[in-house]
């Protein structure tokens, strides 16, 4: 099973995805952690990749296509994948079309969430993530746990840099000027586009994607 999540920043794809990694063995590929671990870690790759996520930009082509091709070339052992924050171009929607080819793995499904801008900014705004291990949480949903640590690991939760209102804004912007698009290529081809109403609780979102990946 290899499947897109798409939306725009803040309609829960990167939760999504993490449930659906851990419930049924998929590799969760998302290129916003692979570059948030390369900033971390202070590699010039990330060093690169910080000023464009800073200011809410999306990090060159080649960039990520480098970064997701080392994954999905080593990825033997997982049940599929799902992509989480990429494709965002329609040069990286080509890109992955042949990569996939090359190993032999077709695309099932591009899921869409759908999500209101002025949730997607609170949503935002709210998010707390774990400095040691990346969980989520959310003030706003109080789900984040009070004092502050990481109820999975004890780390320290921040707040991310590229969630500040004014890189939000240029995010959203990006998205519908670059990445909304894609629903169009995708449309084109023969890959069902399933689209869900994105604004509704965690456990409801997922169910209504177990159903139609029919997992
Ligand atoms: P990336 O990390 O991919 O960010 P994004 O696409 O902006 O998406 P987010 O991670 O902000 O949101 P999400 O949809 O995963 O929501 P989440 O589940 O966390 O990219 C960051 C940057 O890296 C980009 O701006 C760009 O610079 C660069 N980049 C990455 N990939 C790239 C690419 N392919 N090409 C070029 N550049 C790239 O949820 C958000 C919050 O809401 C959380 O607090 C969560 O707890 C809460 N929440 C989730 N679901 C619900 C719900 N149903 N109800 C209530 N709250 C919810």
């Amino acid at each position: 099973m290899n499947v897109i999540l798409f939306g725009p920043p803040g309609a829960g794809k990167g939760t999504q995805a993490a449930i659906l990694a851990e419930t049924y063995g998929l590799r969760k590929i998302s290129t916003g952690d692979l570059l948030r671990e390369a900033v971390r870690q202070g590699t010039p790759l990330g060093e690169q990749a910080r000023r464009y996520m800073d200011a809410g930009e999306l990090v060159p082509d080649d960039v990520i296509l480098g970064l997701v091709r080392e994954v999905v070339a080593g990825d033997t052992s997982s049940r599929g994948f799902i992509l989480d924050g990429f494709p965002r171009t329609i040069r990286q929607a080509e890109a992955l079309d042949r990569m996939l080819e090359e190993i032999g793995r077709p695309l099932d499904a591009v899921v869409v969430l759908d999500v209101d801008d002025e949730t997607l900014v609170r949503r935002l705004s709210g998010r707390r993530t774990c400095a040691s291990c990346g969980a989520v949480y959310n003030v706003n949903t109080g789900d984040a746990p009070v004092g502050g640590k990481c109820r999975r690991c004890g780390g320290e939760l921040v707040q991310r840099s590229d969630d500040e209102p004014a890189t939000i804004r240029r995010r959203l912007q990006v998205y519908r000027e670059q990445t909304a698009p894609l629903l169009e290529y995708y449309g084109r081809s023969s890959v069902p586009v399933h689209t869900l109403d994105g604004d509704r609780s965690i456990a409801e979102v997922q169910a209504d994607l177990k159903r139609v990946l029919s997992l």
